[in-house]
C-alpha cells in the first residue's frame, strides 16, 4: 500500500499537553502489591519500593499517574491509608474481592511518585462517599497546617503539604457495576457540591468530573450533558474510559479501533460545549481520558479474572495480568496518536495500568520486572513528543474492516520541537500482510537528516501474536532502514503490521 501525509509548520493544533502521557496505579490485583511495592525482594529500597520496577517506570516516562482506583476508590476510605501502618485497619475491597491491608496509602505513594518524577492525580470516593471526605482529603493533602487535618498529616511524616493539583470526583458512576452508581442527575449534583467545597478549601486545584465508562452505555451522551449542566463552572475535565480488545480473530477491526476513539473524543468535546453554548460562556471543559488500553476482557470464571469466586478475598492474587503482543502494541500506538491530534482538547490521558493489571510492565514476586510490547509506542512518544502538535493530512490506500468500514492504512501523529529544531512522527501500519510505502512532505521545513528511526514489527521467527515474558523479550524496537530525507520531503517504508517513529532535523 501507500501513503501521502502533508504536515505545514504553520498548522499546529497546540502544545503537546504532556499530562497525556499518563498512566494508572490502582489498588488492584498485583499493581501496587508486588508491582511498585514488595518489602522484602532483593531490589527493594527501605520504604519497600521496587527499583528494577521503578528504573522500567523512569524509562517509559509516563508524566502523572491516577491513583488509587478505578473501582476500588468507590469504596475506600482514604483515612485507612494514612497513619502508623501497624494501626491501620485490614478491609474488604468489594470492587474486587479481595483483602485489602492498606500497608500502602497516600503518603507512600507520594513518595514512590517523588521517586519515579511524577505527578499525582488523586481520585476521591463519590461511591459511598461524598463532600464532608472529599474536603477533608484536599485539607490533609494541600493545607500548610494549623488546622486538625493538617497538622495529622504533619504528624504522620509529610511536614511539607502534597500540593495535589488534579483531583478525579470519583469513577465511573454511570457503571450499574460501580459501588455507588449513580443516575446522572445525582451525581452531577454531587460532583458539583463535592467540586465547590474542594475548591473553598484549595482554589488553585483542578477536577475531573465522571464522563462515560465507554461508547457502549447506554447513557453515553446524555450523562455528560446531564452531568456538566450540574458541574460546568465547578469541573474543569471531563474524564472519559476506554478499553478495546481484538474479537473472533477479526485483526483488521481491532487495528482500526482508534477510529472510535476519535469517534469518542470527537462527540464527548461537541456535548460538552454544547452545554457552554447554552450556559453562554467563554469556559471551556477539556477532556481526562483517564483509562485506555487494550484489555482482553475473558469471561468471569476465567482465572485471572475479577470475582473469581476462588480466588475471592486473598491479599493480592494475579487479576487481568494480559500478556499484550504486536498487534496490541501497533493498536497502543494509534491510541497514542488518536491523543495526541486531539491534543489541543484531550489535555489528560492515563493508560490503565502501569504495572502487572493491563500493564506495560510486568513483574514477578521475588523476581524480574520486564517490559511488555506495548512500552514502546508509549515509551518513545512520552520520551520525543515535545513542542507543537502538527496537523496530518493523510492520504492512505483503506483498509476494509467489519466493525469501522474504511480505515487508512496507515495511522499518524507528528510534533514539532522548536527548540530542538525536530520534527517528529509516529506511524503505524495497520496492514497485516502488506508493507507500506510513505511519502511526507514536510511544508515550510527544510530537512538536514534523520536522527532516529526506529520501528516496532514482528521479530524474525514470530507472528502477531508473539509477545515479551520473563523468559525472553523478542517484541521491540529495531532500527528502521530506508528512510530519505531531501529538503521537504521526507520517504519510508513501514513493514507489515508496524509502529514506527521518524524524528527529521
Ligand atoms: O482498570 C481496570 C478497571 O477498569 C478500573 O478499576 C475501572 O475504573 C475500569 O472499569
Amino acid at each position: 500500500t501507500t501513503a501521502r501525509i502533508t504536515i505545514d509548520r504553520d498548522f499546529r493544533v497546540g502544545d503537546v499537553p504532556r499530562r497525556i502521557f499518563g498512566s494508572f496505579v490502582e489498588h488492584m490485583g498485583r499493581c501496587v502489591y508486588s508491582g511498585i511495592y514488595e518489602p522484602g525482594h532483593p531490589q527493594a529500597d527501605e520504604r519497600g519500593f521496587r527499583r528494577d520496577v521503578l528504573e522500567l517506570v523512569k524509562e517509559m516516562g509516563p508524566t502523572i499517574v491516577r491513583y488509587p482506583g478505578g473501582n476500588f476508590v468507590s469504596g475506600y476510605n482514604w483515612e485507612d491509608g494514612v497513619g502508623p501502618v501497624e494501626q491501620r485497619p485490614t478491609r474488604i475491597d468489594g470492587a474486587w474481592h479481595t483483602i485489602e491491608t492498606n500497608a500502602f496509602g497516600l503518603h507512600e505513594f507520594v513518595d514512590w511518585a517523588r521517586e519515579a518524577d511524577v505527578e499525582v492525580m488523586e481520585a476521591i470516593n463519590l461511591g459511598t462517599r461524598g463532600v464532608d471526605a472529599a474536603r477533608a482529603l484536599v485539607e490533609y493533602a494541600n493545607h500548610p497546617g494549623g488546622t486538625a487535618w493538617s497538622d495529622m498529616r504533619r504528624k504522620n511524616g509529610a511536614e511539607e503539604p502534597f500540593d495535589i493539583k488534579l483531583w478525579c470526583l470519583g469513577n465511573e458512576l454511570d457503571g450499574p457495576w460501580q459501588i455507588g452508581h449513580k443516575t446522572p442527575d445525582e451525581y452531577g449534583r454531587l460532583a458539583q457540591e463535592a467540586g465547590k467545597a474542594m475548591k473553598l478549601v484549595d482554589p488553585s486545584i483542578e477536577l475531573v468530573a465522571v464522563g462515560s465508562s465507554n461508547t457502549g452505555m447506554p447513557t453515553f451522551g446524555s450523562w455528560e450533558h446531564a452531568v456538566l449542566n450540574h458541574a460546568y463552572d465547578e469541573v474543569d475535565y471531563i474524564s472519559l474510559h476506554a478499553y478495546y480488545q481484538e474479537h473472533d480473530g477479526d485483526a483488521k477491526s481491532f487495528l482500526a479501533t482508534a477510529v472510535d476513539m476519535d469517534y469518542f473524543i470527537e462527540s464527548v468535546i461537541s456535548t460538552a460545549d454544547a452545554v457552554g453554548a447554552q450556559r453562554k460562556t467563554k469556559k471551556r471543559i477539556n477532556l481526562s481520558f483517564d483509562e485506555w488500553n487494550v484489555w482482553y476482557q475473558r469471561g468471569l470464571d476465567t482465572d485471572d479474572q475479577p470475582h473469581n469466586v476462588e480466588k475471592s478475598w486473598q491479599t493480592h492474587p494475579r487479576l487481568i495480568e494480559d500478556e499484550y503482543n504486536v498487534t496490541d502494541a501497533v493498536v497502543v500506538g494509534t491510541f497514542l496518536n488518536s491523543l495526541l491530534r486531539h491534543g489541543d482538547r484531550v489535555t489528560v490521558a492515563n493508560q490503565a495500568q502501569l504495572v502487572n493489571v493491563i500493564a506495560p510492565i510486568r513483574s514477578e514476586e521475588g523476581g524480574p520486572a520486564w517490559r511488555q510490547s506495548i512500552f514502546w509506542p508509549f515509551a518513545r512518544m512520552s520520551q520525543l513528543a515535545h513542542g507543537s502538535i502538527l496537523r496530518t493530512a493523510v492520504e492512505s490506500d483503506k483498509i476494509d474492516t467489519a466493525k469501522y468500514g474504511d480505515a487508512d492504512a496507515v495511522d499518524v501523529s507528528a510534533t514539532w520541537d522548536e527548540e530542538a529544531g525536530t520534527v517528529a512522527f509516529f506511524l503505524a501500519n495497520r496492514g497485516l500482510d502488506e508493507r507500506c510505502d510513505v511519502s511526507v512532505k514536510l511544508g515550510g521545513f527544510t530537512a538536514s537528516g534523520i536522527s532516529r528511526a526506529e520501528v516496532l514489527s514482528v521479530p524474525e521467527g514470530g507472528d502477531r501474536f508473539t509477545s515479551n515474558t520473563q523468559d525472553a523479550q523478542p517484541v521491540g524496537l529495531t532500527p528502521l532502514d530506508g528512510v530519505s530525507v531531501d529538503g521537504s520531503a521526507l520517504t519510508l517504508q513501514l513493514p507489515a503490521l508496524s509502529w514506527a517513529v521518524v524524528v527529521v532535523d
